[in-house]
């Protein structure tokens, strides 16, 4: 049997808990593609899976990574959209994670891409090729982050001169979006804790930065992305919008609509699971038009991988972190 390196899970636990392991190379079934994974990015939800705080959803060993971007190694039977040694990228999750978290239609299997092979499924929107000007690590750290981006940008449809709020801008989605709302000429406030994330939210086209307390949240607000909060905390963030204004939130579970204490503004729940907005395709095509774009962070090899997860989790650097085996 062949054994490959992966990121493991062997019970829920923090990510510290994590090991690298040995385990089989996973080998593809009717429909599915294998990669050598050439860059996986790490993203919250990684760290929601193994605390179990998706619900007790998961089976072990697991391991961690839903967004990737690798060369086709091997193809099962009925996959013609692909061939061995294509450059792909994209999203997939282990389904029982996928029916926990989204409910969404179209399945989309993976063996998790913190590993030197993944298998998953080809006929999903959240696979594509990946374009020979995006190099792998800049593919992979771009998956969720672009293809939300997308999203947001097609639901917010800002128009010029029109006052955004983004609470959470430092975060690898918010710093994806910014430039798309800049790009539609909106007045956005964002926030930032730091100086040096100020700084990056300004180069890429903040008109200003507030700090995380909502004492110093704006008033007569168009347009609301809450990229972070919680829903306890999102009445604050409602009370700065116009009659008539718009709340954006993608932070899960999906609000109830009392939680913003406001029956005169709209409430869009963005979740785009089957890429029906935000497929890989299209990030791709915004990557080469060079609208698309997640800075990286950190690089960290496979061997470290441990370290790369806790890193996220504890220390939120500005931008992705990607992980090479
Ligand atoms: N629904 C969807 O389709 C979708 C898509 C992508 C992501 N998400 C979810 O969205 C969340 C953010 O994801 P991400 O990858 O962008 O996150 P991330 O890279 O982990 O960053 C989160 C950012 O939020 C900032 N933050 C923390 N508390 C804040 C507060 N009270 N006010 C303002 N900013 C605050 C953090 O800054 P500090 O480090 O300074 O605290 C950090 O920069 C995650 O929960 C993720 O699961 C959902």
């Amino acid at each position: 049997m062949t054994t490959m390196k992966a990121l493991v899970a062997t019970d829920y636990g923090q990510p510290e808990q994590l090991t690298v392991a040995e385990l089989p190379v996973p080998r593809p079934g009717p429909g599915q593609l294998q990669l050598r994974v050439a860059a996986a990015s790490i993203n919250p939800p990684d760290t929601y899976a193994i605390t179990g705080a998706f619900g007790r959803v998961l089976e072990f060993p697991y391991v961690p990574g839903t967004d990737f971007a690798g060369t086709v190694t091997e193809t099962g039977p009925g996959v013609t959209a692909y061939r061995v040694g294509d450059e792909v990228f994209g999203h997939a999750l282990p389904r029982s994670l996928r029916a926990a978290t989204a409910g969404a239609a179209r399945p989309s299997l993976s063996t998790g891409a913190l590993a030197e092979y993944v298998v998953l499924e080809a006929d999903t929107p959240k696979v594509a090729h990946r374009p020979p000007s995006l190099p792998a690590d800049q593919a992979a750290a771009l998956v969720i982050p672009g293809s939300t981006a997308l999203v947001l940008r097609a639901v917010a449809a800002v128009q010029p001169g029109e006052k955004i709020l983004v609470i959470g801008a430092t975060g690898a989605t918010g710093l994806t979006t910014l430039p798309l709302l800049a790009a539609a000429k909106a007045d956005i406030t964002a926030t930032a804790a730091t100086e040096a994330g100020g700084e990056l939210l300004r180069g890429l086209g903040a008109d200003r930065i507030i700090g995380h307390d909502p004492e110093g949240y704006p008033t007569g607000v168009d347009v609301v992305l809450n990229l972070i909060l919680p829903e306890d905390r999102l009445a604050a963030a409602a009370r700065t919008l116009r009659p008539g204004g718009r709340f954006l939130t993608i932070i899960f579970p999906p609000p109830e609509p009392a939680k913003l204490g406001r029956d005169d503004v709209e409430l869009h729940f963005i979740l785009d699971t089957d890429g029906k907005l935000g497929s890989m395709a299209t990030v791709a095509e915004g990557a080469i038009s060079g609208e698309l774009a997640t800075p990286i962070a950190r690089r960290y090899r496979l061997d470290d991988a441990v370290r790369a997860v806790v890193e996220h989790a504890r220390h939120h650097p500005l931008g992705k972190i990607v992980v090479q085996p």
